[in-house]
């Protein structure tokens, strides 16, 4: 959690700007590595002693006293009386955020990593940005990435399945590019009848169907192999395109909206769930897709939209009533929504 300066650490400006930065960074590799050891897990369990921490989890105590002061400066655990609890929002983020970490390492360890070399130019990516492709890149680290995006779920499906209007509660989603499933499992869930086709790509197959099984929505979810680029759409009352348009070019943007919205039923509904660098936003909303831009431009050569632009890909193919709902849950996260006229 952000560290916030005492008045007076507060009076010294510059000084406390850059150490906010710093120790947040430094931080966050701690907080990380708590979750990744087991830390927050064992002291969800009951409150404990640096000591019986460290004998559960294998560790130095010496180590995790240190790690646990570290962790309460932070505001993720409390001490009193020698022991240690997590606060509230640990035991919140813990069941939210926990399988998803080693995606969030490896975004700001591992991928920023390179940062560097692709700002000097001394590494090319090994495609065409705009290339007409399935994103093979991946395929070494699908766990990793599917958990990553269900933790990111975690935070905003609620919101996002409320506000997603469904014309019919017997009709058909078509969720482009669906992931691990778990979008169109809740949106199923919440409208009875409503039936979803996640298209993705062959490699995701395994992970859709065990996480539609976990759901007991193996009637309700189904899953379709294929590129969104060239296979036929078929068609459906709601079309999903979530976190989709930051690893493509605008060029491509622009195709694929105007495909779906060919392939939306009339009447139907498209959705969009992207993230933006919108400073209305708030400026953890802003912050969240202006970083975003920069890790999609050093991974794969993309980058994160602007609201208008996105708009005006809708308005272009024909779809109607656009609108923008920002999300409560999810800083810097937006729904934009047309509809194809009956
Ligand atoms: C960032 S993930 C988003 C997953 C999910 N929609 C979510 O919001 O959590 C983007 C997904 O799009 C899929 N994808 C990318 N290009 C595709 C294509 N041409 N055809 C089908 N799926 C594609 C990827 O396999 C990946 O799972």
């Amino acid at each position: 959690m952000p560290i916030t300066p005492s008045h007076r650490e507060g009076q010294s400006g510059a000084t406390a700007a850059f150490m906010t930065d710093f120790l947040s960074a430094w931080g966050f590799r701690a907080v990380v590595l708590a979750f990744r050891l087991g830390v927050f897990r064992v002291l969800t369990e009951k409150p404990r002693s640096p000591e019986e921490t460290a004998k559960l989890l294998g560790l130095d105590p010496k180590g995790t006293a240190f790690l646990l002061d570290v962790l309460d400066c932070l505001g993720y655990v409390s001490a009193h009386a020698g022991v240690y609890s997590p606060t509230e929002i640990t035991r919140h983020l813990v069941p939210m955020v926990s399988d998803g970490v080693p995606y969030f390492e490896k975004i700001v360890f591992r991928d920023w990593g390179g940062l560097e070399d692709r700002l000097r130019g001394a590494t090319t990516l090994p495609f065409e940005p705009d290339e007409p492709r399935t994103p093979r890149w991946l395929a070494q680290e699908w766990r990793v990435f599917q958990d990553g995006m269900i933790a990111l779920a975690n935070m905003n499906i609620e919101e996002v399945v409320r506000e997603t209007p469904v014309p019919a509660s017997a009709g058909h989603v078509l969720d482009l590019g669906g992931g691990h499933g778990f979008y169109s499992i809740e949106l199923c869930r919440r409208h009875q009848g409503l039936t979803s086709t996640v298209l993705e790509i062959p490699e995701m197959e395994r992970i859709v169907r065990r996480t539609v099984a976990a759901h007991e929505m193996e009637g309700r979810v189904s899953f379709r192999a294929g590129d969104f680029f060239t296979d036929d759409l078929g068609t459906a009352s709601v079309i999903l395109l979530f976190n989709v348009i930051h690893s493509k070019s605008e060029p491509q943007n622009r195709k694929l909206v105007e495909r779906v919205a060919t392939a939306v039923e009339p009447g139907g509904v498209v959705v969009l769930l992207d993230q933006f660098a919108a400073p209305e936003f708030g400026p953890l909303g802003r912050a969240f897709g202006s970083m975003m831009s920069l890790s999609m431009y050093n991974n794969i050569g993309q980058q994160t939209y602007g609201l208008p632009q996105v708009r005006e890909w809708f308005t272009q193919a024909g779809l109607e009533r656009v609108t923008t709902r920002p999300l409560d849950s999810a800083p810097g996260n937006a729904l934009v929504i047309g509809h194809r006229p009956a």
